[in-house]
Order: structure tokens, then sequence, then C-alpha cells
């Protein structure tokens, strides 16, 4: 039924089923047996007595067959596993990776239902509103390296976004994309290791796109590209900048053996945490001023308390004054 698909996508106007079956070596009736079945997946397609077949196409058809075609990368997104209801994304792209997955092996779903976020929270994933999407790695990485890969992912989500919709989003270290001070984007990475050998790492991001609204306790701390601007946005096309924009930096990160240091001063820029007064929630919480970002990717943080300089790993922290 794809192969119809590619057929009336490449011929823009209409063709007749005949025409259609011609090329792919089948009946008229298999013909609107694929057709009927594309409908059924949601393509409009019409159909004139004498005329044939138009496919009408939509910038909001979200697929795995809309999205590889024109995706501009060579491994990050092959192939796509496409859930039009699953648990979530970062679950069902383990499973996949324990049976062998290769690297750039991608899930996205249209909704998740158990959608995780970062220390155990859950995450809102409706239908029809966001880019949920999971991607599998499998570097040469030791496993206290793999954050470098979620600061990078970080990266790539907000140039993609950038060149996408002209906006201008930014970085809450290590990786919360915000929005005019909200949050748009969460990232949660999962790593399959051992002490010295990571097996995969599953970078999994939830983009708000076309939201309209968010439930009462969330209203106040996430947005949307749609709540920020009144505009809609092809979740498809924020999902191929996204995919492209990881693999250039991904394929950098790989040339420079894991370093960060290629990267920093591009992180720093998109940055808002450095210069602010921060809460530091780990094993333990404190108050701080945020000095800097060092080449690995830390956090340099003054204390309030004892006014000694630390350096934070990872975690969580909270810009005071904002979220
Ligand atoms: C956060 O708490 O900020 C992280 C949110 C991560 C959400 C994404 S959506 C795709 C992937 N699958 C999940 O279940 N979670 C991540």
């Amino acid at each position: 039924m794809y192969r119809i698909l590619e057929i009336l996508r490449r011929e823009q106007g209409f063709l007749s089923g005949e025409d259609v079956g011609k090329q792919l070596d089948i009946s008229r009736a298999a013909v609107w047996k694929g057709i009927k079945k594309l409908r059924e997946e949601g393509y409009e397609i019409e159909a004139v007595t004498n005329k044939g077949y138009r496919l009408i196409l939509h910038d909001t058809m979200y697929n795995e067959k809309e999205i590889s075609q024109g995706l501009l990368t060579k491994k990050i997104g092959r192939p796509i596993y496409f859930y039009k209801e699953t648990d979530t994304t970062n679950g069902r792209l383990r499973d996949l990776a324990l049976e062998g997955s290769p690297e750039g092996t991608i899930a996205v779903a249209e909704q998740m239902t158990a959608g995780r976020g970062r220390r155990g929270r859950p995450w809102e994933a409706p239908a029809g509103t966001g880019v949920w999407m999971s991607i599998l790695l499998r570097p040469s990485i030791l496993p206290s390296e793999a954050s470098i890969l979620t600061l990078l992912a970080g990266l790539a989500v907000c140039q993609a976004l950038e060149e996408d919709t002209g906006m201008n989003p930014q970085i809450k270290w290590p990786n919360d994309i915000l929005l005019n001070g909200k949050k748009l984007v969460g990232i949660l990475t999962e790593m399959h290791c051992e002490m010295q050998e990571t097996h995969f790492l599953i970078v999994g991001i939830g983009i708000n796109v076309n939201t309209t609204e968010f439930p009462e306790g969330l209203r106040d701390v996430a947005t949307s590209l749609y709540i920020e601007s009144g505009r809609t946005f092809s979740r498809k096309n924020i999902l191929q900048r996204v995919l492209l924009n990881f693999e250039k930096l991904y394929d950098e990160l790989m040339k420079a053996h894991c370093s960060f240091k290629p990267f920093l001063s591009r992180y720093k820029e998109k940055c808002i945490t450095i210069h602010q007064d921060v809460k530091v929630l780990g094993k333990e919480t404190f108050y701080a001023h945020a000095q800097d970002i060092t080449e690995d990717g830390e956090l340099v943080v003054i204390r309030k308390d004892t006014g000694k300089r630390e350096v934070v790993f990872s975690g969580e922290v909270s810009i005071r004054g904002g979220k």
C-alpha cells in the first residue's frame, strides 16, 4: 500500500486506478484495497470518476512513513518504530535494544500512556500535541562520560527548534529547554551498563509542540510552541530537524573522542543557568550561585552556606525566582 502512496505522491495530480495498477503490476481492485487502507491510516485521497485518485498532502500526517520521507540523516532515525499508542517510548526502545536493534533506531509515539520523566515523575504525552521519541545509541563511552550525551541532546534540540521555528529557546543546565522561562522540552537519558562498559543509551526527548492547554498543576511551569507563538507546527519537520542536528553533533563528539570541549562555547551561549542563583537538588539540597560550566559539562557553583566552590556533575537545578 505504501508503494501506491509513493506513486500518488510523485504524481501530485490525478492518476487512474489502472495506471497505478500497471506501475505496480497489480489489479485495479488491489489498488482500491490499498487506497482504502491508506485512508484508514489517515491519508486523504480524493477519488473522482474518470480521473482517478489524488493524494491531498497534509503537513499534519505523522507516522513512520512520513517521518522517514525526506529525513536527511544517515544513521539516526533508521529504522523508525512508530506507535499510535504505547506506554513509554524509552521502555519500548530498551526492549528493541536488548533484542539487538542497531544504533540510531528510534521509537516515536503519537501518544504515551505512561510517559516517564526525570526523578520518577510522569510525563504528560497526549495524542496530537507533541514529539515523543527516544533514540538508541551504542557509543564506546565510559558510563561516567555518558552525561555528555544528555547535554548534547539538549543542544541539538535547542538548535533544531531555533532553526525550525525562529524562536529562541534556552537550555537550563543540564538539558531542560525553556521558552520564555517555562519548560518546553524534557530529556530523559537512560543507560544500560556495567561498571566500566556502556551497553547502550536511550535518549528520550519530549517536545511540547501544539499543546493548547496544560493540566492545572503544570500550567505555570510548562509551555508549548503553540502557546508561545499562536502558531501550529509540523511535528514531523521538528522531529526530522532534531534528528539531523543530533546526528551532526553526535558524529562530531565521536570524532572528538567524546570530549565536550568543542561544544562548550555553543552550549554556554544557549545556557541560561550561568550567573543565576540556583537551588541544587541532589543527594543534598543547597542554594548556590551558578558560576560557569566546565570543559566536561559540569556546573560550577559557589555555595551560599559555605561560600565554597563546588562542581555539580548531574542532577537537577532550579533557578531561583524562575522554574
Ligand atoms: C523530564 O522529566 O524533563 C524528562 C521528560 C522526558 C520525556 C520523554 S518523551 C519521550 C521519552 N519517553 C518517555 O517515556 N519519556 C521520554
